[in-house]
């Protein structure tokens, strides 16, 4: 029977151990570092951890009322997101699911891997006491993130559970909405 900490990132990270994930990131950087001056060692920099949750039915996007949502892929927007956060020194890890269970569990694991979550939790933002209780036992900055304008739809999107336990929410600029959560979560530093 392995340790439950090692096992859970296992899962995340796919890495050995927790010393070792954590070595890797460091090395990582400082490889990277070390490039870029021309060989010269710098201080080590630590890198900014975001994770990004997506809620149910955002799997569909692309194909999903392309008038509200537009046209672009959730697999698209991930590819985005990894760019933006690259050229930042932000580390991403994106998921999706269409479980209530499945978010509230991995925002529940994120405490000790991740500095900072995103979250699109779609149609649980207006119904979700649980992510709502998630967030705030677990104390992670979050910040929620929306592709429409939920103030400018219909009454019930008006409402979101989790606002009032997240750091901010930015809503209304389309696939825009996560690249500019890269930067909110890079500000939160
Ligand atoms: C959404 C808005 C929610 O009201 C809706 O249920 C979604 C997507 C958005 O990104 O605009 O599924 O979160």
């Amino acid at each position: 029977m392995g340790h439950p900490r090692i096992n859970r990132v296992q899962s995340l990270h796919s890495c050995d151990s927790l010393a070792s994930f954590y070595v890797t990131r460091l090395a990582c950087v400082f490889t990277k570092s070390h490039r870029q001056t021309g060989g010269q060692p710098t201080k080590l920099q630590e890198i900014m951890r975001i994770l990004f949750l997506n809620g149910p039915n955002l799997n569909l996007l692309g194909q999903r009322e392309p008038e509200v949502y537009g046209h672009t892929t959730l697999a698209e927007i991930e590819s985005k997101v990894r760019q933006h956060a690259s050229s930042r020194q932000a580390e991403v890890e994106f998921r999706q699911t269409n479980s209530e269970g499945d978010l509230v569990g991995w925002i529940q694991e994120a405490r000790g891997h991740f500095d900072v979550i995103v979250l699109n939790a779609a149609a649980y933002t207006h119904t979700s006491i649980a992510l709502r209780d998630a967030i705030a036992a677990v104390g992670l900055p979050t910040i929620e993130v929306h592709l429409s304008n939920i103030s400018a739809r219909e009454d019930f999107r008006h409402r979101s559970l989790i606002a009032p336990v997240c750091r901010g929410q930015i809503a209304g600029f389309g696939t825009e909405s996560y690249t500019l959560a890269v930067d909110a979560a890079i500000s939160l530093k």
